[in-house]
């Protein structure tokens, strides 16, 4: 539904979700893999464990993440106009995996789109979404940021292997005319330290062949303490832009929700901010560093230790790979105790997506069957034009 561009428009958060897989892998687990401890870990990073994804993919964490957006939001799939996934683990290199969830979702009126910005992808997507809403483009977006590095980390890489994990969360974005929500977006890049923190095969440059698997080439490569040394600079620098834009004093932010890489560069931020714990969120070390996941699975997690009220100015903080960096300011304007999940709403829920998912294999064979039905049609045509001659 294309939304009035007459009036001002403000892309409010309306519904929220998170997943992660429940198979959980501890410090002490990854140190009878590879020459690491406990210890190193936690002191380094914060990390204390990690989820890893068994049988969930991108998608399925996404999807499920986006269920969860929208029973909160209490909307029907049918009215969300766009999908945006952020990932750098896409399901395949295409289609996107934002189609897939769509589809599955029943998003039946949603365009769907992947965005690649590595661990900044997220507040790249919500700055997206809200512009989309803001120029009257669309009026429900859904931004999900979803991840398996599981399955593009080198387990013999400690340095880079204790750090990942996977996961899933997702906001709903509606359009209103009142004041609020996103209030303002900072994107940054700079190319030139692409190198820092890459996959280097699997692309246009080293397209995937026997010497690309056999040298790794597809596993993540990082350059710890140069990604560390820009992340603490640009954190801080973004924070304070974000705020700026959006016009709200730094006294008056309640609450930084920052990307999860690492426990000191989040203190490193806070303490640069002059922040009490109490308005820095932190996550880190339960789930690792999970990506385009990581700043939504916090919020999520934010609302529900009741760490997020109505009116309160929050600022999301991402950076990574590119490199890139990105922060979005946010007037949060709507309750966040949901409605309990009566035994009804489940069942109905369960329902609609057995429905979408029943919906979406019957396409699947219909257009099988209308792919075989039209190839006997234009050889009969061709026959009897041939007979005609
Ligand atoms: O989303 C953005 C993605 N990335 C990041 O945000 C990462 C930013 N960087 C970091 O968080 C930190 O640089 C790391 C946690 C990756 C590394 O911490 P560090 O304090 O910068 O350690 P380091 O790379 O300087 O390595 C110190 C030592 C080295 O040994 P030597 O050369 O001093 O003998 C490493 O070989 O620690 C060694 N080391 C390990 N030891 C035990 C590296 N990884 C491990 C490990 N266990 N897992």
């Amino acid at each position: 539904m294309a939304a009035n561009n007459q009036t001002q428009r403000y892309a409010h958060i309306i519904g929220w979700g998170k997943y992660a897989p429940p198979n959980t892998l501890t410090n002490d687990e990854l140190a009878k893999r590879v020459d690491t401890s406990d210890a190193w870990i936690r002191e380094r990073t914060g990390i204390v464990e990690r989820r890893i994804a068994t049988k969930e993919t991108t998608a399925t964490l996404a999807l499920y993440a986006a269920q969860d957006a929208l029973e909160v939001a209490d909307i029907d799939p049918k009215e969300i106009d766009l999908v945006i996934v952020a990932t750098s683990t896409p399901e395949y290199v295409f289609p996107a995996t934002a189609s897939i969830v769509q589809d599955q979702l029943g998003a039946e009126n949603a365009g769907a789109f992947d965005l690649s910005a590595a661990c900044s992808g997220f507040v790249y997507a919500l700055s997206v979404g809200a512009g989309m809403i803001r120029s009257g483009q669309h009026n429900t977006v859904l931004v999900i940021g979803a991840e398996t590095f599981s399955r593009i980390v080198n387990w013999k890489d400690r340095a880079t292997c204790v750090l990942f994990g996977d996961g899933a969360g997702a906001l709903l974005l509606r359009g209103s005319p009142h004041y609020g929500g996103v209030l303002s977006t900072v994107l940054g890049s700079d190319g030139s330290g692409s190198e820092l923190l890459i996959v280097p095969a699997g692309g246009s440059k080293n397209p995937a062949s026997l010497e690309t698997v056999m040298n790794n080439m597809h596993t993540v490569k990082m350059n710890g303490r140069e990604v560390y040394r820009f992340a603490t600079r640009v954190m801080v620098d973004a924070t304070k832009q974000a705020l700026q834009k959006a016009n709200v004093p730094l006294e008056e932010l309640d609450m930084l929700i920052p990307h999860q890489a690492n426990a000191r560069i989040i203190d490193y931020a806070a303490k640069s901010l002059h922040l009490p714990p109490e308005k820095v969120f932190q996550n880190v070390e339960h789930y690792g560093n999970t990506s385009a996941a990581s700043i939504p699975i916090a919020l999520v997690e934010a609302i529900e230790a009741k760490r997020v009220h109505p009116g309160d100015h929050l600022v999301m903080v991402g950076f990574g790979g590119g490199l890139s960096w990105g922060s979005c300011a946010v007037q949060w304007t709507i309750p966040t105790v949901t409605r309990p999940m009566t035994p009804q709403r489940a069942a109905q829920s369960r329902l609609r997506y057995r429905w979408s998912n029943f919906k979406s294999f019957g396409h699947r064979v219909l257009r099988r069957v209308d792919s075989g039905v039209s190839k006997v049609l234009d050889r009969l045509e061709g026959e009897n034009n041939g007979n005609g001659a």
